[in-house]
């Protein structure tokens, strides 16, 4: 499942001791693993082999420059939804023919600098942004490719705050509209409207949603063939899933078995396969390692207090979502058989983990049993490869964690920790 493993009742990435790194590195810490990160990357590739997709990587979930060149390096394209992730996918040495522009919001200097770099699609999310990126590509004297992204309303049965693929979100245009979007700006010579999008959510973690999104896809393709309409590209977006808990998500090879029969047809007629993972790519290739500041009771109630929280993952307090945690160093008896909310170890204690931060919405777990723990020692909070470090902030004037790259015996820092003069520097010396 992932390189982050107890040998002796102490947590190791690969083959590097975590208590080592922390006191190397200091914590909060994101720790990543080079083979889970890469590996996850090789089981898409594999599984989807026979359809030849480009892959690009969704930048959103987890966007160090150094992790997204590990896998420009493997061939992999970029998906980007802003001219910052543009730019990470630049000094990643990413193809920019492999880049992919998703996103409602695009400015018009965000159009203009991935014209430039030629990118491969702009996702196009609306008939104004059409008319505006087709207008700004004609006063640039380019030619761009369009994706429009689809709406397909299928539910995706995941959290409403990232369900994506239903009619009232504000992505995409529903399939009637589409017809008529293709009708209006299917000729543009300066903007190339020659390819569908979808993303429906994320995580979804059945496939059954990906199959009815991508019927409902092939169906609009067919008949926007029958109008004169050749449409060559199906970009089926991202949202496969992780393993927050067990076992949670399908694998790679499970969402191919029913993805690629479907999409074969397309593809021996010429057509071209995009695929946008992110999560399951970076979730379960990194943590935040953490170190417990004070215990304290409220009530009845036990509180671990960690050097981290909301301002450097914010999944718990947002979403309400689980993230299993566990300290790195134990008992050979409590070493975690699994990764569950209910462990059915002995000696267990009832907990919250909580943050720093001034807000009572700050916390990592709610209620969860865990080993005794005390002042000084180190939690490992699992699965926070994607949606982590991204969204941190530094709310509390708090500097963001560092991070490290584990590969082998071998760590590496690939973001230093920010000082108090990076929370500042932007409002120093600013002139007037
Ligand atoms: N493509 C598009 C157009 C997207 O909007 C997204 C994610 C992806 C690809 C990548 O999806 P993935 O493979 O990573 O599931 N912050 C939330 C997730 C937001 C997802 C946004 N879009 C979380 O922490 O769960």
């Amino acid at each position: 499942m992932d390189d982050f493993q107890y040998k002796n009742g102490q947590l190791h990435c690969e083959q590097v001791n975590l208590d080592e790194l922390a006191n190397r590195f200091g914590t909060p810490l994101y720790v990543y693993s080079r083979r889970t990160f890469e590996d996850h990357y090789d089981r898409i590739a594999q599984a989807f082999a026979a359809l030849e997709p480009v892959i690009c990587y969704s930048i959103k979930s987890c966007g160090n420059v150094h992790l997204c060149k590990l896998l420009a390096e493997r061939g992999a394209g970029m998906d980007v939804v802003s001219g910052g992730e543009l730019h990470r996918a630049r000094l990643a040495k990413a193809e920019m023919g492999k880049v992919v522009y998703a996103g409602v919001g695009k400015t018009d200097a965000e159009i203009r600098q991935a014209i430039e770099a030629g990118i491969g699609y702009f996702n196009i999310e609306s008939e104004a942004e059409f008319k505006n990126i087709a207008s700004i590509a004609k006063a640039m004297n380019a030619r761009a490719r369009a994706a429009l992204r689809v709406n397909p309303d299928v539910d995706p049965k995941t959290h409403v705050k990232t369900t994506t693929g239903k009619k009232e979100t504000k992505f995409g245009v529903d399939i009637e509209r589409a017809r008529r979007f293709f009708e209006t700006f299917g000729k543009d010579s300066n903007l190339e409207l020659c390819a569908i999008h979808l993303h429906i959510g994320s995580p979804v973690l059945t496939v059954d949603p990906y199959v009815q999104a991508i019927e409902k896809a092939l169906g609009l393709i067919k008949d926007l063939k029958q109008s004169g309409h050749a449409v060559s590209v199906l970009d089926i977006g991202g949202g496969f899933g992780a393993n927050y808990q067990s076992d949670q998500s399908p694998v790679a090879a499970d969402y191919a078995a029913k993805i690629v029969p479907l999409l074969l047809p397309f593809k021996q007629a010429g057509g071209q396969i995009i695929l946008e993972p992110g999560r399951t790519i970076a979730a379960n290739a990194g943590m935040l390692l953490t170190r417990v500041q004070y215990v304290k009771m409220g009530g009845s109630k036990k509180f671990i207090i960690v050097d981290t929280g909301m301002h450097h993952l914010i999944r718990p307090a947002m979403y309400d979502a689980f993230h299993f945690l566990w300290p790195t160093n134990v008992a050979p008896n409590h070493e975690p058989t699994q990764r569950k909310a209910e462990m059915d170890l002995p000696g267990l204690e009832k907990a919250d983990v909580v943050g720093p931060i001034c807000e009572s919405s700050d916390y990592l777990a709610k209620d969860r049993m865990l080993p005794p723990m005390a002042r000084g020692d180190l939690l490992a909070v699992y699965t926070a490869g994607a949606y982590g470090m991204v969204m941190a902030s530094n709310y509390n004037a708090m500097p963001r964690p560092a991070e490290v790259l584990v590969s082998g015996a071998k760590a590496t820092l690939i973001r230093r920790r920010e000082t108090y003069d990076d929370l500042v520097g932007p409002e120093l010396n600013v002139g007037a």
